[in-house]
């Protein structure tokens, strides 16, 4: 892998900073509530202020994969505005607690401020990298991601970190970009590829 990481993540926050600051802007991706609705989001998605949905920008809907549970503990790698950690502290309840990890400053300060918006006492935001997260071993029950492990290169650094914080018997819920064919190094290597 020659893509230079620190270039690639300072061009991804400046892509999601823009999703976060500009969301009426044209991007290379869909984004919005509207998009949401066609992924089919659960009712939840409705509680969540525009502030939040106006910048979501997920490949796919991960409460297709199964609803979380009632006093859950939750983490969403690459929560963004906080779209699906916002849904999932609603299905979590006050007994559960939903953790939100993302990069990108001006993304988790939308997620902080609708949840304190919606009232929400069981949400905690860290602004830290997902290869290395500021997570105890063991300590979730449902590990959620929507269009953000397709944004990093060393996939093998996430995967490792999934599996130190989920507890036995936990579960994995993403929604992401897979490509089929093997990606050409001269594809590998363009950033713009990367962050659209
Ligand atoms: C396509 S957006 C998706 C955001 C959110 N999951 C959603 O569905 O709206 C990608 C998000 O991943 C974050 N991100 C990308 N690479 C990251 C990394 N290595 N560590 C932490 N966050 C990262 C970006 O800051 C951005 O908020």
């Amino acid at each position: 892998m020659t893509v230079d990481v620190d270039v690639l993540r300072a061009e991804i926050q400046k892509t999601y900073t823009q999703v976060s600051t500009a969301p009426q802007d044209e991007f290379m991706f869909p984004t919005g509530r509207a998009w949401a609705r066609t992924l089919g989001y659960p009712a939840e998605l409705e509680a969540v202020p525009e502030a939040t949905v106006e910048s979501f920008a997920g490949v796919a809907n991960p409460f297709a994969l199964g609803r979380i549970e009632e006093g859950a503990v939750v983490l969403d790698l690459g929560c963004g505005a906080g779209t699906d950690l916002l849904i999932a502290a609603q299905m979590a309840g006050p007994r559960g607690r939903a953790v939100g990890v993302d990069m990108t400053p001006s993304m988790l300060e939308r997620a902080r401020a609708s949840a304190a918006e919606m009232g929400l006492g069981n949400v905690e935001l860290h602004e830290s990298l997902i290869e290395s997260l500021p997570v105890a071993d063991a300590s979730i029950d449902v590990v959620i991601s929507n269009g953000v492990i397709d944004l990093v290169p060393d996939k093998d650094a996430v995967f490792d970190e999934i599996g130190r914080v989920l507890r036995p018997g936990g579960r994995l819920q993403v929604a992401d970009v897979v490509i089929h064919t093997e990606v050409s190094e001269d594809a590998r290597d363009r950033i713009d590829l990367w962050t659209g």
